[in-house]
Parts: structure tokens; sequence; C-alpha cells
């Protein structure tokens, strides 16, 4: 069997890493139109960063893992065509700033309906919205020839950070086909991929509609805890409680559960903020105006808590940050990952940066030149600096602002005893992660600031 991907990103790259270390007699070939990447796949450089990744790919590479830019052969030659293109929000024209962006997915459908000779499977990677199977079929069946299309949806749940071992062992597997034979053959044969080493009561099948809009329920669900809690942060600061007592007061509670309840600067990633605005539109779309409002507010209620932070920030350092270096530890969306998608550290370096602060940021795995991409600032803009180290950001700062969890923030991993002495005084520390204790920092001789705790 061959089995092709089209988009190297950090949905394709890792989930079909995963597939051909299972299955060593499929031949797995990721296409991808951005020359750059596929070089950095067949690198030792990957261009995604996932713990236990690199070995992965290690292991199938050159035996039946394969990386190319020529789109068309992989289709040619493929049974099974995993989509897994970035569908950004629109930014343009109707929907802008809440529906997807499809227009990748169907230049996928435009080109395998051009280029595929024969019988192939199709299977929506990328996160959809709902109908879209729908759309994407009928493409490929307008240009006729005699072959058939079998769309299916089959959304990939991983998330970030944690991606090899969800893929491992993943919560579910879903699958979502039509009812007629055809259909549930083709689904039939890609449940068959996934049970080498999945538990088949894992793999669950439903229509293509279910399927489209589970992934979209899911992500706005997690993401919808995550903004309850933050909140209630914002009460906590006001009233004396700590929200992390609270979180482990409720969280105990089996009804509820303890995940997805950390409060945080805001929660970032390509997923949550897109797959919830996808679901507000949907819903104005049918006409349920409270039903998209409802989903609304936890995209209203996380931008309130980025904002949080950073007003925070300027009010404890007297009122102004102009011309004051301020140490940002961690840029990326969340630990173990170099993606910076929709991060929390963006808009709260944004914010700063417009109050006349000087940042020194520092992120062990995020590209530098990306840092300058998301700020919106020239190469050579003296607004930042780019630190080899969280020693090196906070020499001389006024204030550190921690906003990414990295295990190297950890008191038992940084010397904060060390870079208080070489700060300026009073020495502000404020923990967008809650990762630090603050009575230690204190005792440190930090001012300190965590969030949902005075
Ligand atoms: C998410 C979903 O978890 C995953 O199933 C889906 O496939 C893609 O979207 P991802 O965005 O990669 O995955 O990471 P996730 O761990 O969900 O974190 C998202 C954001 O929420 C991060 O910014 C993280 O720091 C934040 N977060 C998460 C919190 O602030 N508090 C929490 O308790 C959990
Ligand atoms: P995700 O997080 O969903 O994986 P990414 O942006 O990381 O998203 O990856 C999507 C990839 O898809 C990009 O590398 C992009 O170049 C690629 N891509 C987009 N359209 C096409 C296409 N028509 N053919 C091949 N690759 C494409």
């Amino acid at each position: 069997m061959n089995i092709c991907c089209i988009g190297a990103g950090y949905v394709g790259g890792p989930t079909m890493a995963k597939i051909a270390q299972k299955c060593e007699d499929i031949q797995v070939t990721v296409v991808d139109i951005n020359a750059a990447r596929i070089a950095a796949w067949e690198s030792e450089k990957l261009p995604v960063y996932e713990p236990g990744l690199l070995e992965t790919v290690k292991e199938a590479r050159g035996r039946n893992l394969f990386f190319s830019t020529d789109v068309d052969s992989a289709i040619d030659g493929a049974d099974i065509i995993f989509i897994s293109v970035n569908t950004p929000t629109k930014t343009y024209g109707i929907g802008a700033g809440k529906a997807s962006d499809l227009k990748y997915v169907e230049k996928c459908a435009r080109q395998i309906a051009k280029v595929a000779k024969t019988d192939k499977i199709i299977v929506e990677k990328s996160t959809l919205p709902v109908r879209t199977a729908e759309s994407v079929k009928r493409i490929l069946d307008a240009y006729g020839n005699g072959r058939t299309f079998q769309v299916l949806s089959n959304p990939e749940f991983l998330a970030e950070g944690t991606a090899m071992a969800d893929l491992d062992n993943p919560d579910r597997v879903l699958i979502g086909g039509e009812k007629d034979e055809a259909s549930q053959k083709a689904v039939q044969t890609l449940v068959d991929v996934y049970a080498r080493w999945v538990p088949k009561e894992k793999i669950i099948t439903t229509n293509l509609w279910s399927s489209e809009l589970s992934k979209l329920t899911a992500n706005a669900f997690l993401a919808q805890r995550i903004s309850s809690i933050n909140s209630i942060s914002a009460l906590c600061e006001a009233t004396g409680a700590d929200v992390d007592e609270v979180a482990y007061a409720i969280g105990l509670d089996s009804r509820i559960g303890s995940k997805f309840l950390k409060s945080s600067v805001g929660f970032g990633g390509s997923c949550f903020q897109k797959d919830i605005l996808n679901l507000v539109y949907l819903c104005s779309h049918f006409g349920l105006t409270e039903v998209a409002a409802y989903w609304e507010s936890v995209v209203t209620m996380n931008d309130f808590q980025k904002r949080r932070l950073s007003k925070r920030i300027v009010s404890a350092l007297f009122n102004t940050v102009s011309d004051k270096r301020i140490a940002v530890f961690g840029f990326a969306f969340k630990k173990d990952t170099n993606d910076t998608r929709e991060s929390a550290a963006i808009h709260v370096c944004k914010d700063l940066l417009e109050e006349g602060a000087r940042l020194a940021i520092y992120d062990p795995k995020v590209d530098p030149l990306q840092i300058y991409q998301d700020l919106g600032l020239e190469l050579n803009s003296e607004q930042i600096t780019i630190c080899t180290d969280q020693y090196e950001a906070a020499r001389g700062a006024h204030a550190i602002a921690l906003l990414t969890e990295w295990d190297a923030f950890r008191t038992e991993n940084t010397d904060y005893a060390q870079i208080c002495t070489e700060m300026e005084k009073p020495a502000f520390f404020f923990d967008g992660r809650n990762l630090t204790n603050l009575d230690e920092m204190r005792a440190i001789g930090f001012e300190s600031h965590g969030i949902g705790k005075v």
C-alpha cells in the first residue's frame, strides 16, 4: 500500500512519521510545495520541534518514509491521500476573521482530480468546517474520467509538544464516512491502518458530518475550560482566592475532572481560536445567534486574559515601562514546541512594545526570525534583543515576564537568586504560567505576581 500526505506541517509530518514507523510495509510519502520545509524534513534539523519526533523520523526515513516536492507523482502512486494542508482563518471577504480559508484544501482537491489515474481514498486530516468533505467530493467527481474517490474525515487530535505520545496512544481515532458500501470499504481500509497499533475499541467510525463537527467541538470544549478557569483567575485576584487551589478543589469532582484547568496568560496554538471562530461562523450561518455568541465568548475571555497580564505589568512597574528592559521567558504557545501560532506571548510583547518597553526575549526552541516576524519588526529593530539564555535576558532588566512553561524555567532548573542580583530593583517577576512558587520567589527578593493570585 502507498500513502501520500499533502502538507508537511505540524500535523502531516508527525502523523505520517508515526504511520511509517508502525507500518513498515506501507510506503509513506509526505509532499509539500514548500521546498525549504521538505529539505528540512530530510535533514537533522526538522522544521517541527517535537520530543521524540527526530528519532521516529530517523527510524523510518529512507526505509518507508519519504519527503518530496513532487506532489503529482506522490498523488499518482498513492492508494490513500491525506490532505493535511493549512486552513487558516479567512482574512478577506465573506466570513473574514471567522470562517476557515479553504483555498489550500480546494487546490489539493483539484490537483488530485487532475493527476490521479486510478481510484483513491481521500482523507481529510486538516480541521475543516462541517460539510467540507461534500465540497471536496463534488470537485473530485466533477473531473470525471471514470475514477472514483472516497472522501473520509479523520481529524487529528494530537496536541503539540506531546504529539508522538498522543499518536502512539490516542484516546480515540475518529473516522467519518458515508453509509454506502464503497465508502464503508474505504473506512475499513483506514481502520486497518490504525489497527496495526491502536486497540480496535479506540477506533470509532461515524458519519462524515459528525466526524468533522466532533473535531471543532472537542477543541471548543477544551478551550472553554481554559477560558472558564481564566475568568475565575480575575476574580481570584480581586478577592484573595488562589486560582490553583480553586482548580485543584473543583478538579477533584469526578464530574469536572482535573485536566485543562491550568490558568494561564491565555491559550494559543493554531487550533483553539481558529476552530471556535469557525464554529461561531457556522452557527451564525445557520441563524443560531445565541449559540454563536456563547462560543464566541470563549475567545473574548481569552483576549481579555492576554491583555490583563500586560496591563498588570505596566501598572506594577509604576505605570510606565517606557525604555525599561523587560525579560521575556518563553515565546512558544506552550512548552516543548517551536510553534508560535497565536501564542499569548505575541500579544503581551506587542502590548509592552507599544508602551515603549525594550524586550529581551529567550525561548529554547523558537527561531529568532519567527519572533521578529510575529512582532512585525524589522530584523535590525532595537526594540527587542533575542537572547541565548534566560540569564542574558534578565541581566539589567526591570522585570521578567514568564510566558511559556518550559521546564528550563522551573526554580530547580534556573538560578533565580543569581538572576535577581543582576536585575534593576525592585526586581519584578510576572509568572504568566504559575510555574513557580511565588513565596519562594519573594524570599529570593522578587516582587512576584502570578495569574489568579494576590
Ligand atoms: C489542541 C488540542 O489539545 C488537540 O487535541 C488538537 O488536535 C489541537 O489543538 P494544541 O493546541 O497543540 O492542541 O495544545 P494544547 O495542549 O491543547 O494547548 C493549547 C493552549 O492552551 C496552549 O497555549 C496551552 O498553554 C493552553 N492551556 C492548556 C492552558 O492555558 N491551560 C491548560 O490547562 C491547558
Ligand atoms: P498544520 O499545523 O495544520 O500541519 P502547517 O501550516 O504546519 O499546518 O502545514 C501545512 C503545510 O501544507 C505547509 O507546509 C504548506 O506549505 C503545505 N501546503 C499548503 N497547500 C499545499 C498544496 N496545495 N500542496 C502541497 N502542500 C501544501
